[in-house]
């Protein structure tokens, strides 16, 4: 609880802010509500949308305010010991320090989910975020550190390193890296897994998915376009929760393809600065390039483009949002992950309805997601949920829910406040 109080955050108007925030401004709060600067710079480095970015410092700020209360909550249970005189504890202890390793799609949200848990668990942080995003990393640094050393706390509580594989390896393979939180794709997370493994390290996963929405004919439409087109073209298609295979009845899949193309071609592409735009460019050419090279391959299984496939003609890492239909689900590029803007739609025939409420509860049992939504799009979660994917997204979990156990270690105590020494199972050692 020592640091966190100083991160009792809401973003509001200053003036509401200031006269409910019981530390009278405190320079974290003043940075988020004053400062523009580090939303701004998401957008340079990443590419994303203003309003993406803005959404992500608010993510940064909501478990904030979220971790200052967990911390008042983190508890052990005090269980029933079988010998008598004895009570059986388990004690919560900080792990020490975390390694926080960033990919370069949300280079502030997902550096907040992981510090703001760690450090009201106890821990200090040592972070490395994107080597393509390390202004927005250095600026956010700064704010932490600011804030740390105006409450006389060390600002190295939450410290950087930029750097690349060669660092990243480094902390993976360092004995004082209590934990690994890793977020990135499955090919190099599974690396990250097998080096802390090694030597009998803990990490986090945060890997690759590749997301699909399921429409059953009884949906609601007005909820399936808008929930579809956000989830499949929002942050360009650069998401972990990107939605990238829409499986569609048989019997609406025409009138959904129509309508959903529609939606994509009313999409305004432009400049991320810009407050109109809704669709900005991808975050490197190697990105447009594998873009590129999945559309290929998709047409060369079999798919159509129903719409977008190339590159857009004006300067930036542009390329069109792109629906691809007429694919078999078991199409080798349907089970790739691509970190771009391309939706695989796939055709069904089952006669089930959804919108029974009994369907819709029997989804979480059957599916080993680990982010199970109904009538809403793909991404976009909150911070309260427990955040992460089983198998190949690498089974973690971050941000709320009892996450935050991962950021700490278990002691079970018992203690013997007799004067006897009955041993457990009843066993006498005279
Ligand atoms: C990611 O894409 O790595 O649910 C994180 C979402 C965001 C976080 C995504 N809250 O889409």
């Amino acid at each position: 609880g020592g640091v966190s109080r100083y991160f009792y955050c809401t973003y509001r108007p200053t003036a509401v802010f200031l006269s409910k925030c019981w530390m009278r401004g405190c320079s974290f709060c003043l940075e988020m509500t004053t400062g523009n600067l580090e939303k701004q710079l998401v957008s340079l480095e990443m590419g994303k949308i203003f309003v993406e970015g803005v959404g992500e410092v608010q993510e940064y700020v909501d478990v904030c305010d979220y971790a200052v209360g967990l911390s008042r909550m983190i508890g052990g249970p005090i269980l029933p010991s079988e010998r008598p005189g004895h009570a059986l504890i388990e004690q919560w202890n900080p792990v020490g320090l975390v390694g926080v390793i960033t990919a370069f799609n949300f280079p502030v949200a997902v550096y907040g989910w992981n510090s703001a848990i760690a450090m009201i668990c106890g821990n200090a942080c040592l972070w490395k975020g994107a080597p393509t995003t390390s202004l927005v990393s250095v600026a956010v640094t700064r704010i932490i550190a600011k804030v740390l050393e105006d409450n006389k706390l060390p600002g190295a509580i939450c410290s950087l390193v930029c750097g690349g594989a060669d660092i990243g390896t480094a902390m993976a393979r360092d004995e004082r890296m209590d934990l690994l939180s890793f977020t990135g794709s499955t090919k190099v997370g599974k690396q990250v897994a097998l080096m802390v493994q090694e030597r009998f390290g803990r990490s986090l996963l945060e890997l690759g998915g590749n997301n699909a929405i399921i429409v059953f004919e009884d949906a609601d439409l007005n909820l399936v376009i808008p929930s579809a087109l956000f989830a499949s073209v929002g942050t360009a298609g650069q998401r972990c929760t990107t939605a990238r295979r829409l499986f569609l009845h048989e019997s609406i899949h025409d009138e959904v393809v129509a309508k959903l193309a529609k939606a994509y071609a009313q999409v305004r592409i432009g400049d991320p600065w810009d407050s109109d735009t809704l669709y900005g460019p991808l975050h490197t050419k190697e990105a447009v390039k594998m873009f590129l090279d999945a559309v290929e391959q998709a047409k060369q299984q079999g798919g159509s483009v129903v719409c977008g496939g190339k590159v857009i003609n004006r300067p930036g890492n542009y390329v069109e949002p792109t629906i691809v239909t007429g694919l078999p689900h078991n199409a080798p590029i349907v089970h790739t992950e691509t970190f771009a803007p391309i939706l695989y739609v796939l055709k069904f025939k089952s006669h089930v309805t959804c919108m029974q409420l009994s369907q819709c509860f029997r989804k979480p049992k059957g599916s080993d997601c680990g982010i199970v939504n109904v009538n809403i799009p793909t991404s976009g979660a909150e911070i309260g949920g427990a955040f992460g994917g089983e198998k190949h997204t690498g089974g973690g979990r971050e941000s709320g829910s009892d996450s935050w156990k991962l950021y700490m270690r278990r002691s079970t105590c018992t203690i013997n406040y007799s004067k006897d020494l009955p041993l457990a199972q009843g066993i006498k050692f005279q």
